[in-house]
């Protein structure tokens, strides 16, 4: 079979599947591989949606946040007067922030309301000993100590408590700081220091605020970074898809071995 030509009917495949002939090179095992259902959907749509929309608003956040903490000469593209770089610069990170306060309410409405995978991000089973028996699993997994995944429908026991940990609090803890940063700027009186002015009271100044909103976008781009990592590694070397199960929705399996 190993010598088998594209384009050239596989005489064994014909015989099991008269009326579809996939593709020339098509064995009897690529048939019986297809006639399997070897996938389930995971993701609804909301939480796809949401991923995307929420990962390109980070990365704005991001970029713009790093030039809000260390500004560009800006003087040098052109007199003050003639130019508005911080000005651009703040707004995108102010409209990408409105985005990701919106979405992040989106994604806990659809925590409630969606299937049980959409509340895999939001707790950490604390008391269950299988799930920290799985998460020792997956860090052997990821540092190459194991030879052989496991398989996962939702998110692998690693990767929820990293989601937990980075996105449901550190995302949080963005939007607490950021609003309340803002809230600095909208000044006493208005809707944002009425909703957020207090944490200013509770961290007692300005520099410390900013200081910590600026250390919460090194967590989540140490987040992102491993993230896109393993996103990468785990569609080339589990037994699942991975990247397109984000896209799709539906995780597809490569083997039909159950664990
Ligand atoms: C090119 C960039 C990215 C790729 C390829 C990617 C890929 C993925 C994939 C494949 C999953 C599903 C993992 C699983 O099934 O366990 C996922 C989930 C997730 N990703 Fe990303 N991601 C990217 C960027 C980001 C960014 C920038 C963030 C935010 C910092 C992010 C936050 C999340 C979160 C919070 C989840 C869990 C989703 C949920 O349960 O609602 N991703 N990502
Ligand atoms: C993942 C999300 C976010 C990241 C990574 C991020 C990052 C940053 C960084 C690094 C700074 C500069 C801090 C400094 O060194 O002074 C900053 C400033 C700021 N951010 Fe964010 N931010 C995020 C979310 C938000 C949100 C949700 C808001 C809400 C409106 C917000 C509002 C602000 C404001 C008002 C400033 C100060 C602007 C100024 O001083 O001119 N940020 N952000």
């Amino acid at each position: 079979m190993a010598d088998k030509h594209i384009h050239q009917p596989a005489v064994d495949a014909s015989e099991i599947m008269p009326g579809a002939r996939l593709t020339g090179d098509a064995t009897a095992a690529d048939l019986e591989s297809i006639r399997r259902q070897n996938s389930v959907y995971v993701y609804e749509a909301p939480v796809r949606l949401w991923h995307w929309t929420n990962a390109a608003c980070i990365i704005v956040l991001c970029v713009t946040g790093y030039f809000i903490g260390a500004p560009l000469p800006s003087m040098q593209i052109d007199e003050a007067y003639n130019q508005f770089v911080m000005g651009y610069i703040r707004f995108a990170h102010f409209a990408a922030a409105m985005i990701v306060t919106v979405g992040f309410f989106g994604r806990l409405y659809w925590a409630m309301v969606g299937n049980h995978h959409a509340r895999q991000m939001f707790y950490v089973p604390i008391l269950n000993m299988h799930f920290w028996k799985e998460v020792m699993f997956e860090i052997r997994w990821y540092l190459f100590l194991e030879n052989k995944p496991k398989k996962y429908v939702g998110h692998n026991p690693l990767a929820q408590l990293a989601m937990f940990f980075f996105i449901t609090i550190g995302l949080t803890f963005m939007l607490v700081t950021g609003w309340a940063l803002y809230a600095e700027g909208a000044g006493q009186g208005s809707l944002p220091d009425t909703l957020m002015g207090w944490v200013l009271g509770l961290v007692q100044n300005s520099q410390r605020l900013h200081t910590l909103h600026h250390l919460g976008m090194w967590a989540i781009i140490i987040f992102m970074i491993i993230h896109i990592y393993v996103a990468i590694r785990e569609d080339i070397m589990s037994r699942q898809s991975m990247v397109s199960t984000m896209i799709s929705g539906h995780r597809t399996f490569k083997d039909d071995e159950v664990e």
